[in-house]
């Protein structure tokens, strides 16, 4: 099958969030099980930048939206299997951040609007479009409205996945017609209408032949107004073709027998190894140097819903125990400023990097004995995976991906390869982190296997490609 696959962010070209880490493996894995794949995203300055001399000039075309006519350059690189286009217009895409602007809106209404338009000129027609998020929602909509006037668009199937349903695209009425050249049928009919306000994703969702949540535990939940934000009804609506469908992880990408921003490389054989990058990681943050310290680590964007108010109640509480504490990310300054206040009351037992380093974190990967993700909501979560693969603990709430993907330590059996809790609470979240300490002391043996269990644990996307090609598979033939 012909799959194009519609993103606003890849990686290596370009990241924010764990949307990239998808969007640059997955097409890579469907198109190992045998479909011609091609991916399309904006041409963003940063990429422009690193990327163009490898980049093949396609063509150019000029974009149609509503009263505008813009320029859209049409670039293409094809690696590990797959083509990668890259969709150019200066005026909305060579900015430093990829989000984040006041004409969003309007950026990704041209995006979503240059794939459709651009479609006649690739050179083969997709069976199926896989769009992603609100970025490219509006996709499956402009299909549905052209296909109307022109039989070229009839047929082609489509695909929304929603990695995080708190993102929407939620424009005021009147962006309809003026900014996504729209007719207002789509608003009173009620398909793009969400609380008087366009509702981009609502209208995928409305308009898709699938909807795919990034885990099973995730589709079942945004059926709730809890983890809904407002869809949970257009959900509810939508049920029958709502699937559930877990992530991978890059399994070569990360892989602690061969990852070079390690102090020492090691496998699930050579565990003691791992100790060395406990001391090297020790070193580099400023904390004291003890072997026999368990570090507690959080790699993650400082956000509320990410659990970490959780956090700043008990703090004080677990770190009466023999542990450290090490946490990277960035996000809201009531977090930064409670970290930063938090790692001079504890000098040598906790360290705060504000900010992002890829190589930071794998080193943080490497050298942590357990890894704390209490999250309010998780729509699947790559953090916990990618832990667990370089042999840090995991310590989890039960919620989305987090659900699917630790199984919590148990006795007297010593199953799982984790530890986790039910309900967001402050008291049961520092009960299991005790008891993740306490087992990491007293309990060598047991707690060793829970780490090996996660390193030998299978978090590839051969089982989720396949997944999705049965989606691709079932639309098609309807
Ligand atoms: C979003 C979600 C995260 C998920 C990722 C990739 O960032 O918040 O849970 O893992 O998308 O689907």
């Amino acid at each position: 099958m012909n799959i194009l696959y519609v993103t606003s962010e890849a990686v290596p070209f370009c990241k924010t969030g764990g949307l990239a880490d998808v969007s640059g493996s997955l097409p890579v894995a469907l198109a190992g099980n045998g479909d011609r794949v091609s991916v399309i995203l904006p041409l963003y300055k940063s990429v422009k930048e690193k990327w163009l001399s490898e980049l093949h000039f396609e063509k150019y075309i000029y974009v149609n939206l509503a009263w505008r006519r813009a320029y859209c350059g049409l670039f293409s690189i094809r690696r590990e299997g797959v083509t990668w286009y890259f969709v150019d217009n200066e005026q909305y895409f060579l900015r430093d951040e990829l989000y984040g602007h006041y004409d969003d809106g309007e950026r990704f209404g041209f995006f979503s609007r240059a794939v459709t338009e651009l479609l006649k000129v690739l050179p083969d027609k997709p069976d199926v479009i896989h769009c992603n998020d609100w970025q490219s929602a509006l996709v499956p909509v402009y299909l549905r409205d052209e296909a109307v006037r022109d039989d070229f668009y009839k047929g082609i199937r489509t695909v929304i996945t929603v990695h995080n349903i708190e993102y929407q695209g939620r424009f005021g009425r009147e962006a309809l017609e003026d900014l996504f050249g729209l007719d207002r049928g789509w608003f009173d009919g009620g398909t793009i209408a969400f609380d008087g306000d366009v509702n981009l994703l609502k209208a995928a969702l409305m308009t898709a032949d699938a909807i795919t949540a990034v885990s099973p535990t995730y589709a079942r939940e945004l059926k709730y107004a809890y983890f809904a934000h407002g869809l949970d009804s257009v959900m509810r609506l939508n049920e029958g073709k709502l699937h559930g469908v877990l992530n991978g992880i890059d399994m070569v990408r990360y892989d602690p027998r061969q990852d070079k921003n390690l102090a020492c490389r090691y496998s699930e054989r050579t565990l003691s190894e791992k100790t060395k990058n406990k001391l090297a990681l020790q070193k580099k943050m400023g904390l004291a140097e003890a072997d026999d310290t368990p570090i507690l680590a959080m790699v993650s964007r400082l956000v509320s819903h990410k659990g970490l108010d959780l956090v700043c109640e008990v703090l004080d509480r677990f770190m009466e125990k023999d542990v450290q504490l090490v946490v990277l990310g960035k996000g809201e300054s009531g977090y930064e400023d409670f970290f930063r206040s938090a790692q001079q009351r504890y000098p040598g037992r906790i360290s705060v990097y504000l900010g992002y380093s890829e190589e930071l974190a794998m080193q943080i990967y490497g050298g942590s004995d357990l890894f704390l993700m209490p999250s309010k909501s998780e729509p699947c979560g790559l953090s916990q995976m990618i832990a667990m693969r370089y042999g840090t603990v995991p310590i989890v709430r039960e919620t989305g991906g987090l659900k699917d993907t630790v199984r919590a330590y148990e006795t007297p059996s010593g199953e799982g390869n984790g530890f986790s809790f039910a309900d967001y609470n402050a008291g049961d979240m520092c009960h299991v982190i005790c008891e993740a300490i306490d087992l990491y002391h007293n309990n060598k043996d047991a707690y060793k296997l829970l780490q090996t269990r996660g390193m030998t644990g299978d978090f590839s996307w051969t089982r989720s490609a396949q997944a999705y090609q049965d989606i691709y598979q079932s639309i098609c033939s309807k």
